[in-house]
């Protein structure tokens, strides 16, 4: 089903457009995006399995995250077939979302991840240590992605050792999409093996509890009974990839931009106490979600006529870089004020994991800049991003340091 020329509006253009594989998106995901918010305030794509609608603007965006009766969060891709099972509870609609969000915010609220700080500051130090001496890392591989998953894996009580090993998966399970990996073969594989290996951590800590979040995620209760295995498996491997690549990808993009704008760093480095505004203008700047939402009940939205059934895509950048919001909204600005960014989405579905990611934003902006206050982009290189159903990031960051 495409759309007709029934559904055609004056208001949006139906264009022959999917995020997944468009040109210019995989060229540069933020450009790309920006350059959208700045043609449309909303459009259609005749290339969805549904009929899709791509809605660019801040107050649309939002309003679609609230109203969970209109559009509802349920499993769905706009593009092709869900790959396995819902994750909970980021695939659940009030009031049932709710059950389950309850028990995750405990886990990651505002003082856990300020008492996680120590750890998070020491394990982010023996990073940099480990490579300040090189003159040369690159940041995804060898550091955003050892440092976030490694917080991580602590929390959920999963094996440093096979940190390698959990990272191949999530980034199959996220940065892969129908044009890499057609048929979902990969896709599907990898979470057949990250949920083989969750019911056996499950087991295990319902035998032997320990103090981490698994266990307290096996002696929790939903509506008075133990939560099922399928429903916590589905839990953690929510946890699994969130914990693991989101801040990750925004550390990407962030070192990219500082390395690339000295007059940034620098202002960065000499005051330190911008980093909590800096953080934020970061995950305006560069978030990294492109959300999904399913049209639940007829509505119209920025000249989109909606039917249920309809699939729509919410490319947060674009929210992010909206005029009407942010003023002068394309320039990076170390303390704007106010900054009500929604990189962390809004609504019900709201990032659980804020708090922490903030946290580990901060100290690895912090403990970085003291250790390497100078650093560029390697001299040729060139960024290639990779564009994820839901979620992008850069594929790799050599950055140089230290030669005179
Ligand atoms: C810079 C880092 C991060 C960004 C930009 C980010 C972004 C987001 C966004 C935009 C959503 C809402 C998606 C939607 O409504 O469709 C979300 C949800 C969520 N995030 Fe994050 N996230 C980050 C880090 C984390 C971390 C570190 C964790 C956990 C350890 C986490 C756990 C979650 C969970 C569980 C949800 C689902 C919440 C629900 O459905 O109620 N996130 N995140």
């Amino acid at each position: 089903v495409t759309i007709n020329e029934e559904r055609r509006s004056p208001g949006a253009p139906i264009l022959h457009f999917r995020h997944d594989s468009d040109p210019a998106i995989n060229a540069d995901p933020f450009r790309g995006w920006i350059d959208l918010l700045h043609r449309y305030d909303a459009f259609g794509s005749d290339q969805g399995g549904a009929p899709v609608w791509v809605v660019l603007r801040y107050d649309d965006i939002c309003r679609v995250m609230r109203d969970t009766t209109t559009f509802s969060r349920r499993y769905t891709d706009a593009y092709r077939n869900p790959v396995g099972d819902p994750l909970i509870p980021i695939h659940l609609d009030p009031p049932e979302h709710g059950k389950y969000r309850r028990l995750i915010n405990p886990l990651l609220s505002p003082p856990v991840a300020k008492g996680l700080e120590p750890k998070i500051r020491h394990r982010c130090i023996e990073l940099v240590d480990s490579f300040v001496e090189n003159g040369r890392v690159e940041v995804l591989h060898d550091f955003a992605f050892r440092f976030a998953p490694s917080v991580f894996l602590g929390l959920m009580g999963l094996p440093q050792e096979q940190a390698e090993e959990f990272l191949g998966l999530v980034q199959t399970m996220l940065d892969e999409t129908d044009a890499t990996d057609p048929g979902a073969v990969r896709r599907i594989q990898a979470r057949q093996e990250t949920n083989d290996f969750f019911a056996g951590v499950i087991a295990d800590r319902r035998a032997v509890p320990k103090e981490d979040y698994v266990s307290y995620l096996v002696h929790s209760e939903v509506d008075g009974a133990p939560i099922e295995m399928e429903t916590l498996q589905s839990m953690c491997l929510l946890l699994f990839e969130a914990g693991q690549h989101t801040v990750a990808s925004t550390l990407g993009s962030a070192f990219y931009y500082l390395a690339s704008h000295p007059e940034h760093r620098r202002d960065l480095v000499e005051h330190p106490e911008i980093v909590p505004s800096a953080v934020e203008e970061i995950l305006r700047y560069f978030p990294i979600d492109t959300s999904i939402r399913y049209v639940a009940e007829e509505t119209e939205l920025a000249g989109c006529p909606m039917k249920p059934g309809d699939r729509v895509v919410l490319p947060l950048t674009a929210a992010n870089r909206d005029e009407s919001q942010f003023p002068d909204a394309d320039a990076f600005d170390l303390r704007r004020d106010p900054n009500r960014h929604i990189g962390f989405g809004v609504g019900p579905h709201r990032c659980a994991g804020s708090h922490l990611a903030r946290v580990e934003l901060a100290i690895a902006l912090e403990e970085w800049h003291r250790r390497i206050p100078e650093y560029e982009v390697e001299p040729g290189f060139e960024p290639r991003y990779i564009i994820g159903t839901t979620v992008f990031r850069l594929d790799a960051l050599p950055l140089v340091w230290g030669a005179s």
